[in-house]
């Protein structure tokens, strides 16, 4: 949904281990990338070469007005403690019609569906992720953070208040993950 060209600059916010950062890198290897996020640890698990990693907040960015062609935000926006302030900020960051990729989790619409993935949010991932990885209160901050998240309507509401107009938008896993391309307003 999002190719960067040639020499564009493009951040890739709550960046983790990069796994967005090696995507945009592997769709356009002459892309300028700055991973960003504020816990310096996990970025130092990111594969050198591939992106500048800086370690900063997603509600105070330290990049100049316009510093960005685009951004890549996957599955941060549901942790920010302020999403309209986040988006403020990565308005700000973004250059006049430059264009940015939301991908967060979302609850499915369909009924018969919506019912399996409510039981398997509730019970399966705090159990199994718990078990897999040793960590069961990062997968209830996980079942938390996704229950109580905007739904599609309610978070392209909060676009359109930041400065963004939804270009595209797809729905995967019947609507378990969404993904939004934006472009900032004039
Ligand atoms: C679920 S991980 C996603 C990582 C990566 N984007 C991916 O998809 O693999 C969420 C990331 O958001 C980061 N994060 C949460 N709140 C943040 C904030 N206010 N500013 C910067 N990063 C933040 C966390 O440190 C974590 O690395």
């Amino acid at each position: 949904m999002v190719v960067p060209a040639a020499g564009e600059r493009f951040l890739d916010l709550a960046a983790g281990t990069g796994a967005f950062s090696r995507a945009l890198h592997a769709a356009q290897p002459a892309v300028r990338i700055v991973a960003a996020d504020f816990c310096v640890p996990i970025l130092r698990r990111m594969p050198a070469g591939v992106a500048h990693r800086i370690g900063s907040d997603a509600l105070r960015l330290p990049f100049r007005a316009g510093a960005f062609d685009g951004f890549v935000v996957a599955f941060g926006v549901r942790n920010f403690a302020d999403p309209a302030r986040a988006l403020a900020e990565l308005r700000r960051v973004l250059r006049p019609s430059g264009r940015g990729l939301i991908l967060e989790f979302m609850r499915p619409e369909r009924s018969w569906f919506g019912a399996a993935y409510r039981l398997y949010l509730g019970l399966w991932v705090p159990f199994l992720g718990g078990l897999c990885s040793g960590s069961f209160g990062a997968y209830r901050h996980l079942t938390r953070t996704v229950r109580s998240f905007f739904t599609r309507d309610e978070f392209v509401s909060l676009l359109a208040g930041a400065g963004f107009s939804v270009v595209a938008r797809r729905e995967m896993t019947a609507g378990a993950a969404t993904a939004f391309l934006v472009q900032k307003d004039s």
